[in-house]
């Protein structure tokens, strides 16, 4: 399978905020040693196992630096523009504007933990070498600075995290996946999964520090908790395994609260109180039935579930199922059922179990943005990445503490789930996805067939697990695709709580003689529905994208209705198309001069704690309706003005995915992913030798950068004269 073939659902991090981290930061009033004394106790920091105590205080130490104050003008978008990278001149390298240097940060196979080796090329690398490098193809990410004893962030020394999201099997083994086995599977799921990378700069240079005890390698084996109200339910005990290098073996039933393994983590959040967010996508591929029979009956439970999460006989092929058989639906039935999920990771305990939050939904979560209004009311915005699905919202039930970090720990437990209705009005509901919720059809969800149970507990766990199904009950509004959510910082005496979603492509938008929609009962097979364009999806044949947004009614995490827009429709300026009646596949992107920052495909979007918008691009290989864009890139927008600059162009057929900042906003880092995407076995540099064609030595300075295949990586930019980036 090439990279190519990972499904694109048909072909977006975000972090800041509406209120950024550092605004909640800034917000605490507390001084570090009392947070300490009062939010850790001395249990929690003996069993952190030796870590510091800055490890602990960094997510609610203030920040008197790192932000402009309210009513201050945001950071200026001031510099040169890149041109595009054209697949007919392709460049094999990461492009950043004049005066900015980029360096490589980490690449897959990079070892980032104690015992790690260095990245031979030829990818002959084991399992467990695997599990102590760097994953294969990354994403989402975040910055997690160290404090100081002044009670400063650290701006040279943090933790990044980073999600790896899947593999690409003709680069990840010298073969392929030829005489597939056991080890070749093991390396692929160790591959997967999440990166905590201790970075510091040291004399201007940033380096992962291998030796860190930080270090932490979480993959698709890892001992999970799964709480919230779908934990311990029926649909969630799996059979339980002893997994092994040599062997999955079956040991019994779990009982629906742990569970193993997260995988195909696309993009993030992060929540303020300083853990991190990772969001399982496309976890479908992964399962399988090794005899063929994988039920999808529109009249079954199981039957609905395969069709409307897309689980198949074969996956993408990885195989996993062949050889594991915890992926293999014909063992293991309820497998599917403990993904799909957010799962929270304290970065800086490097012991502790993720937990898999059932409350955010089971859907194919593309990331998860937080916001925390005037009241500390939390919500969390989160996309289901499938043509056709939706957009959803979590309100916590308790406040969010700002004083307190370990009285937020479960914050995201117990709360309503909530599905995105836009109406042709401009103003959207938010519907509540609960037992007495009243779906199209009359009937309370309680009263459902697909959910009814025992009690209400019974209810809402069925409601999470089969969250498509419920939000299709409900009538919510069918989206191209909802990619990451992004949230507008409120500064610049900027009040509102704004958010904004990349919707990448629909390209069989409006494309159907016999449109149809998904059925109420729960029944459609994913991505097969065939919609009429609509208010909020406004254009057939959508293969560009756009940017929606939305304000909170009341300025109130907790308001059930909202107003929104269309912020941008993308496209290619110089496009020969033949325009339809609803797409004239030109756009509406502002640039100067007119052009010069076309974009499409629009995945990441993150607002930096300036106030400025990044849209990173997620396009293919600059061919076809892209040929004009170029290769996949990351521009910066203004938000008020709208006005749009290219920063970056990535590497031949490189999807740039994620994206993170120091609090000082002098270091940035982006994620090049899937370099080479449709090269095979027999020529892996067939297209981009990236990173070695670019440099010579990994971020050490001195591991030289061997030959053999194109590797995802992270690259960190530096503005030349120490500036912030953008700037
Ligand atoms: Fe993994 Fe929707 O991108
Ligand atoms: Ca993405
Ligand atoms: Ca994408």
């Amino acid at each position: 399978m090439k990279g190519i073939d990972h499904p694109r659902n048909e072909v977006s991090l975000n972090t800041s905020g509406n209120e950024s981290i550092s605004d909640v930061i800034a917000k605490v009033d507390v001084s570090r040693r009392k947070f300490i004394m009062t939010g850790i106790g001395a249990t929690a920091l003996a069993s952190a196992g030796g870590l510091t105590l800055s490890g602990f205080a960094h997510a609610v130490t203030p920040s008197p630096s790192a932000l402009p104050a309210a009513g201050m003008p945001i950071v200026p978008i001031s510099f040169t523009p890149v041109p595009p990278n054209l697949a007919t001149s392709p460049i094999d390298a990461v492009t950043v504007p004049d005066g900015y240097t980029a360096q490589l940060f980490v690449a897959w196979g990079d070892p980032i933990m104690r015992g790690g080796v260095p990245f031979s090329g030829t990818a002959s690398e084991t399992a467990a070498q695997q599990r102590l490098a760097f994953g294969h193809h990354t994403d989402g990410m975040h910055f997690f600075p160290f404090s100081e004893r002044n009670g400063q962030q650290n701006s040279e020394r943090g933790l990044l995290v980073a999600n790896t999201e899947y593999t690409h099997e003709e680069i990840l083994y010298p073969d392929g996946q030829a005489n597939y086995s056991l080890a070749k599977c093991r390396k692929s799921q160790a591959a997967h999964g999440v990166n905590v990378m201790e970075a510091r700069r040291r004399n201007g240079r940033w380096s992962v520090q291998r030796n860190s005890v930080y270090g932490r390698r979480i993959d698709a084996n890892t001992k999970m908790l799964i709480s919230g109200p779908a934990a311990g339910h029926a649909l969630m005990k799996t059979v339980d395994y002893n997994i092994t290098d040599s062997e999955s073996t079956p040991i019994g039933m779990t009982d629906g609260t742990y569970s193993y393994g997260t995988a195909n983590n696309c993009a993030n959040g992060y929540t303020p109180w300083g853990t991190y967010l990772t969001c399982e996508e496309n976890f479908n591929g992964y399962f399988g039935s090794a005899t063929g029979t994988i039920d999808t009956s529109a009249n079954t439970e199981i039957g609905k579930l395969n069709r409307r999460y897309g689980i198949s006989n074969n996956g993408f092929g990885y195989l996993w199922h062949t050889v594991d058989p915890r992926w293999d639906v014909d063992t293991n039935p309820n497998g599917p059922h403990t993904f799909g999920w957010v799962v929270e990771i304290d970065p800086f305990n490097p012991r502790s179990t993720p937990v898999k939050r059932t409350a955010l939904g089971r859907i194919k979560h593309e990331s998860v943005q937080y916001v925390v209004d005037e009241a500390n009311n939390l919500a969390m915005y989160t996309g289901d990445d499938e043509r056709n699905d939706y957009i959803y919202k979590f309100v916590a039930a308790d406040k969010f503490n700002p004083r307190n970090r370990i009285a937020n720990r479960d914050l995201l437990d117990t709360g309503i789930l909530y599905v995105a209705r836009f109406d042709a009005n401009m103003t959207g509901k938010w519907l509540p996805l609960t037992p007495d919720s009243v779906g199209v059809d009359g009937v309370a969800l309680r009263d459902n067939p697909n959910f009814a149970g025992d009690n209400d507990a019974d209810v809402q766990a069925k409601i999470l697990i089969k969250t498509r199904m419920a939000a299709d009950a409900v009538g919510a509004t069918m989206m191209d695709r909802p990619e990451w959510i992004g949230a507008r910082p409120r500064i610049d005496g900027f009040e509102e709580l704004e958010l904004y979603c990349t919707l990448t492509n629909n390209n069989r938008r409006g494309s159907s003689a016999t449109p149809s929609a998904n059925a109420a009962d729960g029944s459609t097979a994913a991505g097969s529905a065939r919609p009429t364009v609509d208010a909020a999806n406004p254009r057939e044949i959508n293969v560009h994208g756009g940017i929606i947004r939305w304000r909170e009614d009341g300025r109130n995490a907790r308001a059930t209705t909202f107003t929104w827009d269309h912020f941008v429709q993308c496209g290619d300026t110089q496009t020969s198309k033949a325009a339809l009646p609803t797409n004239d596949f030109k756009g509406n992107i502002v640039d100067n001069p007119d052009g010069s920052a076309d974009y499409g495909a629009p995945d990441g979007l993150w607002f930096d704690d300036f106030g400025r918008m990044w849209v990173q691009t997620d396009s293919g290989s600059g061919t076809g309706d892209f040929s004009n864009l170029g290769m996949d890139q990351m521009v910066c927008v203004d938000p008020s003005t709208k006005i749009t600059k290219r920063f970056l162009t990535a590497a031949p057929q490189a999807e740039v995915t994620g994206v993170t900042m120091t609090p000082d906003g002098k270091t940035m880092w982006v994620g090049i992913q899937h370099p080479g995407d449709s090269a095979g076995t027999d020529n892996p540099e067939e297209f981009t030798s990236w990173p070695h064609s670019q440099w010579n030595f990994a971020s050490d300075g001195v591991t030289p950068l061997n030959p053999g295949r194109p590797r995802s990586g992270i690259v960190v930019i530096t503005k030349d004269d120490g500036g912030i980036i953008g700037t």
